[in-house]
């Protein structure tokens, strides 16, 4: 029988309650496609700062080396946000970032007839929507140096450095063309090539690699001009490839076009070890331990982790299908909800996901 090892990180504030739900989805849909799943709870954030004083224990990131995939829910909460960048709960996640090499983050937006009328956007332009941001995630002004605060002439100055070598660059843009293939054709690059020498790099490489793949429509946008495209005429984007800064940016917009970031899962993946799986959303501390959250981002980001980390395409099939299923028959968790529809807690949902497959 297959078998896969799982590191679970619940993390913070609405992250135990949206995990637990999830576990119980695998635990089921792997008896049902006959596939063994064992779980680790590992801890990372602000968990992690509680109980050893460090966002990314050595022992969390040394079992996440040695599994087939992490499931991670969320991190971070208001009471770590005046700690000293070191201990910080996003610092913990972008060492894991960097300790299981995960330069690609994959984030597909895709609207769904059922969700329509949850987004702020005119049905009309959103209807067409289905896009993937492929982000570079382990490079770029997150981990360039340069950096730091000195004191100057003026007082103190504080700076960070943009910068992308070649490979990284055709490392992420291959991705993206790959991707391409199985999909619409299409690869939008984002950059500031008008201003930043790092950007005109980026757009030689990526211009470049495109020699390769002349079945593909390759575009470029500045990251300006590529905000303003994606309220503008989102159905127009199939892959939209950028780096590490302008992809967080524009992945938070996209996400917004569903209606609520709390349906978006998203990939992480290295070239050689296990990836790395997550909703977009954060921690939502002001949702935390009251059985609000909506846990359906989490739960598609399993079913990605199904499909791209553990090659379980079948069991991920089930598991978006019964997300479908449930949104169709008109539930709703309170992010979500419209007239006519019935509002159901995090458990509530999550109960009628696992009883509708
Ligand atoms: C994301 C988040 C992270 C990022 C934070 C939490 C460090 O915003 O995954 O998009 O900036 O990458
Ligand atoms: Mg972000």
């Amino acid at each position: 029988m297959r078998q896969h090892h799982i590191v679970l990180l619940p993390g913070d504030g609405i992250g135990p309650e949206i995990t637990s739900i999830t576990k119980r989805l695998l635990e089921k849909v792997s008896g049902q496609f006959n596939f063994k799943l064992s779980f680790e709870e590992q801890k990372i954030g602000g968990s992690a700062i509680e109980s050893g004083g460090t966002p990314l224990p050595e022992a969390t990131l040394e079992s996440c080396k040695r599994s087939d995939a992490v499931l991670l829910a969320a991190i971070g909460a208001p009471v770590y946000d005046t700690l000293p960048r070191e201990q910080r709960p996003e610092t913990g996640l972008l060492a894991l970032r960097e300790g299981l090499n995960l330069y690609a983050n994959l984030r597909p937006v895709k609207i769904r007839k059922s969700l329509i009328e949850a987004s702020t956007l005119k049905s009309d332009v959103i209807k067409e929507v289905d896009l993937i941001v492929v982000r570079e995630l382990t490079s770029g002004i997150y981990f360039g140096k340069p950096k730091g605060r000195i004191e100057g002439a003026d007082g103190e100055r504080a700076f960070n450095t943009m910068s992308y070598s070649s490979k990284e660059i055709d490392c992420i843009a291959k991705l993206a063309f790959d991707l391409a293939r199985e999909r619409k054709l299409k690869v939008c690059s984002v950059d500031k090539a008008n201003v930043l020498d790092v950007s005109q790099l980026w757009r030689e490489r990526v211009e470049l690699m495109s020699k390769d793949y002349s079945d593909i429509n390759l575009s470029h946008l500045y990251i300006d001009n590529a905000a303003m495209q994606l309220v503008r005429s989102p159905g127009e984007f199939d892959v939209i490839l950028t780096g590490n800064l302008f992809g967080d940016i524009l992945s938070d917009e996209a996400a917004m076009l569903t209606g609520s970031i709390g349906m978006l899962p998203s990939a992480s993946l290295s070239s050689n070890g296990p990836g790395l799986f997550e909703p977009v959303h954060g921690s939502a501390p002001d949702l935390a331990g009251q059985n609000k959250a909506n846990p359906m981002a989490m739960i598609l980001s399993a079913a990605m982790m199904l499909r791209i980390g553990l090659n379980e395409s079948p069991a991920a099939d089930a598991l978006e299908q019964a997300v479908e299923n449930v949104l169709d028959s008109g539930y709703r968790t309170v992010d979500l909800m419209c007239e006519g529809c019935t509002e159901l807690s995090c458990s509530e949902i999550g109960n009628r996901i696992l009883n509708s497959f």
